[in-house]
């Protein structure tokens, strides 16, 4: 195992007068290196941030689709791009299930593949496209910053059967804590993840739970989630006040009551997770510090190897 750098002191990366946007090192999986491309496509990190830099350029609002793409990417068959794939007449994919259908963005990903094929054809994998694309996404919505190991391999499966896994909406902390430790994250690792709902926003069939009978919700809110479902299911409303900023106002909104979803407001209703709500509320570098060591460490889940993968040529489709 490769370690590009330690921190002497955790506490260090806490000031929040300093407001780090820069990363730590933290350790590499195996199989991953931080210049896994310098011969091989040289160009490779360079090409894929000014995609994504130009593409949120144009629609500030992809940053958080290529932020949970990559979620919904790792947690079902590891960081493999299987989210990418498209259905085909004998295969419904992953993409097709109903918890991926508003998934955005894959267009920005065909478009940073097609160059790198120009370039070095058959070198990126989509995975690895797909794990620089978020943290890019994540730096231009004024979040931190962190390398990204590289030497992913894309997957050959995508089966809509597979996304049962991913956490829904209702889950209360207990189960959102089991769920992300069976891919060994802590719970306030799975709190430091769920502030990537910083970014973006939810339809109401995602919420509309929370409207009427919910006692965890602060009735004004409760007010603008009910104008906002007056609109039908799909009718969108931002987690937070700054939809496309990379902040910690999603912790303060759920100190208020006025979480969106119940697994976001259950993460400060239930004991087991209120500090760290608590703890990233007060100080916004300590959640980006815990949020990038998370992010990193989810973007390594249950990768393969050549032989259990490949470099896909098109990201929409196995070789
Ligand atoms: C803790 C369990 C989680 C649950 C239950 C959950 C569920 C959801 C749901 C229901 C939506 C809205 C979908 C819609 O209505 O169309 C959403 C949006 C989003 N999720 Fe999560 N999520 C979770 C964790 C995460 C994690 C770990 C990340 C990334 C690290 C993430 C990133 C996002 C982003 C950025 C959006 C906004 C997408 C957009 O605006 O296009 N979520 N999530």
């Amino acid at each position: 195992m490769e370690i590009i750098a330690t921190m002497s002191s955790r506490s260090s990366g806490y000031n929040n007068n300093i407001n780090n946007r820069f990363g730590f090192g933290v350790g590499v999986a195996d199989g991953l290196s931080m210049n896994y491309y310098t011969l091989s496509c040289p160009m490779a990190e360079f090409i894929v941030k000014n995609t994504v830099n130009s593409a949120l350029q144009a629609d500030p609002t992809l940053a958080a689709a290529l932020v949970r793409m990559h979620f919904h990417d790792c947690f079902i068959q590891g960081c493999d791009g299987s989210i990418l794939i498209d259905s085909t007449k004998d295969n419904t994919a992953e993409k097709d299930s109903p918890a991926n259908l508003s998934l955005r963005g894959y267009e920005i990903i065909d478009d940073a593949k097609d160059q790198l094929e120009q370039q070095c054809p058959g070198v990126v994998s989509c995975a690895d496209i797909l794990a620089m694309a978020a943290r890019d996404a994540v730096f231009f919505a004024g979040g931190p910053i962190y390398d990204v190991a590289k030497g992913r391999k894309d997957g050959r499966r995508s089966k809509i059967e597979d996304t049962i896994n991913l956490p829904f909406p209702t889950f209360n902390a207990s189960q959102l804590i089991s769920m992300f430790a069976q891919h060994g994250f802590s719970a306030q690792e799975m709190v430091a993840l769920s502030g990537a709902h910083t970014l973006g926003v939810a339809r109401c069939s995602s919420f509309k739970n929370r409207v009427a009978a919910d006692p965890d919700v602060d009735s004004n809110f409760a007010k603008t989630m009910a104008k906002t479902c007056s609109a039908g299911d799909n009718a969108e409303q931002t987690f937070d006040a700054t939809r496309n900023d990379f902040d910690n106002l999603y912790f303060n909104a759920l100190q208020r009551k006025a979480g969106l979803l119940t697994s976001d407001q259950t993460l400060f209703s239930s004991p087991r997770t209120r500090a760290t709500v608590n703890a990233y509320a007060l100080n916004q570098a300590m959640f980006f510090f815990d949020f990038l060591q998370a992010f990193r460490k989810m973007g390594s889940l249950d990768l393969k190897d050549s032989s259990t993968g490949e470099v896909r040529a098109n990201c929409r489709s196995i070789n």
